[in-house]
């Protein structure tokens, strides 16, 4: 849930926990487990809030911390665990910290050590090495000192105002822990750790051997000096035993993009995270074979630690897959910026973001939803350029357009903007299209046709696969088909002709029209005729 665009719950066109916690119901319905609600703390925003000042209270644009009591509460009470972000590789540059880093100066001041201040090469006018940040250009931003001259650099992964944490600290190690605490100790059941392969970095800082203009491509890097080095390790076996230590349940899942379903299963190995979020999945294109290779690498990478695979279709950093499936070229590439717009057919879009829909809630493991997926929402890829805020457009100069586009404001009801997401009237904080009153959750719960309809029936037939296996079919190249146990058979048409379902049992639940035949781009769940489908 990207919090800033769910619901606004105090009408000044911002999501928040007000608003949140008057959906709840919306989300029991849908039949939802948990929700994963992006960073609420105080934040001056410069990242949609993965910039923290203060961690352990509320941003005043999202409530209260006894707003966020209520919202523990009321969703445990409606049987919905939650999960919050925990952005501990980077601060926001007004942290306390950060701020007393800057005034102590250089010199050895024991406030700079929390960070990475560092003296620049070639006398101080170049950065200390050639790291780069995630945002588009160099990692290093050189600071004015006290004395109002320039000084020292300090490294920031992502953006400058989001300044990397030394994990070697000490007392950033043992802050975060009691932060962990403060936490779980309200209740929440568990943590989403973003970015947790930047957390640690190879001793002295050396050169990673970027290209200059090299772009940010942590799934290509193999013993790079700033992503996946393997003291992150360490960090997430210490957060692991906090976790531990509580009574219930409580879950840690990872944002790791990195190399391949190998370096992936790392983190979560026994003692480290529960589960991790899949790239490869998310990335991958609309075409059998891709998709048939990443299930079958994910599931064999995670097989030795016992982890549960994810599946994960959209998230608030890609580009919406009704859009991307609609592309010549299906794929994508990590914070919606890897892969340069194309014209999308948003018709066949949303027929194969049904059918992958009805694929990746049939997949053994965890399936996240990013919101508004469940209503087949596009990208929204015309926002004027005034309104966009995502770092990347201004870090490209104004190149490379960012995520604003799948953080749309959800249109819940009514007619015309704002679609009841805030007061009518308000202006949400990114405009939404005048053209979405048939996507609002109103007009969809009035059609059994709708993707809301889909997801739900979905999301309710699942329950029934848990604890089954997983074992493929072979009906062709072009399609995905398996069983899970003898429960259910899924088949997903990613072909240009139909496949005829004789034989494969009675049609449960279809992503779009079957009668007796699997049109392309089409996926489709079927019950056994007898008992076995063997
Ligand atoms: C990953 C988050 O999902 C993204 O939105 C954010 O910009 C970066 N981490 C930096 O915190």
């Amino acid at each position: 849930m990207y919090l800033r665009s769910f619901a606004d719950g105090d009408g000044d066109g911002v999501g928040d926990l007000v608003g949140l916690r008057r959906r709840l119901p919306y989300l029991a319905d849908l039949g939802v487990d948990a929700v994963w609600v992006t960073p609420w703390n105080p934040s001056p925003m410069a990242d949609g809030g993965y910039d923290v000042a203060d961690y352990r209270d509320i941003d005043p644009l999202f409530g209260t911390l006894a707003d966020a009591d209520a919202l523990l509460a009321e969703a445990h009470a409606a049987g919905i665990r939650v999960i919050t972000d925990l952005v501990a590789n980077h601060t926001s540059d007004r942290h306390p910290w950060f701020v007393a880093g800057l005034a102590a100066g250089p010199g050895g001041s024991p406030e700079r050590e929390r960070y990475f201040f560092r003296d620049g090469r070639a006398g101080g006018a170049e950065p200390p090495n050639d790291w780069i940040s995630a945002f588009g250009g160099r990692a290093w931003t050189r600071v004015v000192e006290p004395d109002g001259r320039p000084g020292q650099w300090y490294l920031h992964l992502f953006a400058p105002e989001q300044p990397d944490l030394d994990w070697a600290h000490p007392g950033v190690r043992e802050e975060f822990d009691e932060i962990l605490r403060f936490w779980f100790d309200r209740g929440v059941d568990g943590f989403r750790v973003d970015a947790a392969p930047a957390m640690a970095k190879a001793a002295e800082l050396p050169d990673a051997g970027h290209a200059p203009g090299a772009a940010f491509e942590s799934r290509r890097w193999v013993g790079n000096p700033h992503w996946d080095v393997d003291g992150v390790h360490d960090i997430l076996r210490r957060w692991r035993r906090i976790g531990d230590s509580y009574d219930g349940d409580r879950l840690f899942v990872t944002e790791a993009v990195v190399n391949g379903p190998e370096r992936l299963s790392r983190y979560v190995r026994a003692d480290e995270m529960h589960t991790t979020f899949n790239f490869d999945y998310l990335t991958a294109p609309w075409d059998a074979a891709a998709l048939r290779q990443v299930v079958d690498s994910t599931l064999a990478a995670l097989a030795p630690t016992g982890a549960p695979a994810t599946w994960v279709l959209s998230s608030h950093d890609e580009t919406r897959h009704v859009t991307r499936f609609g592309r010549a070229c299906t794929g994508a590439g990590f914070g919606g910026a890897a892969l340069a717009p194309s014209p999308s057919d948003l018709g066949l879009g949303l027929r194969r973001a049904r059918a992958a829909a009805l694929l990746t809630l049939a997949l053994p493991g965890s399936a996240y939803l990013y919101q508004g997926e469940e209503l087949g929402l596009p990208e929204v890829e015309d926002l004027p350029e005034e309104v966009l805020q995502d770092p990347t457009w201004i870090r490209s100069g104004h190149t490379v357009r960012g995520r604003d586009g799948c953080r749309v404001p959800i249109p819940w009801g009514g007619q015309v903007p704002p679609f009841d997401f805030s007061a009518p009237g308000v202006q949400p904080w990114l405009p939404q299209p005048a053209g979405w009153a048939g996507s609002t959750v109103a007009a969809q719960q009035a059609d059994p046709g709708s993707v809301l309809a889909l997801y739900r029936s979905a999301i309710r037939l699942r329950r029934s696969l848990r604890g089954t296996g997983m074992a493929w079919r072979d009906v062709g190249d072009d399609v995905l088909a398996f069983d899970r146990g003898d429960v259910l058979r899924c088949l997903v048409n990613l072909g240009t002709g139909p496949v005829d379902l004789a034989g494969h049992g009675r049609v449960a639940l279809a992503s779009g029209p079957v009668d007796g035949w699997l049109p392309p781009d089409t996926a489709v769940w079927l019950r056994p005729i007898d008992p076995g489908l063997a």
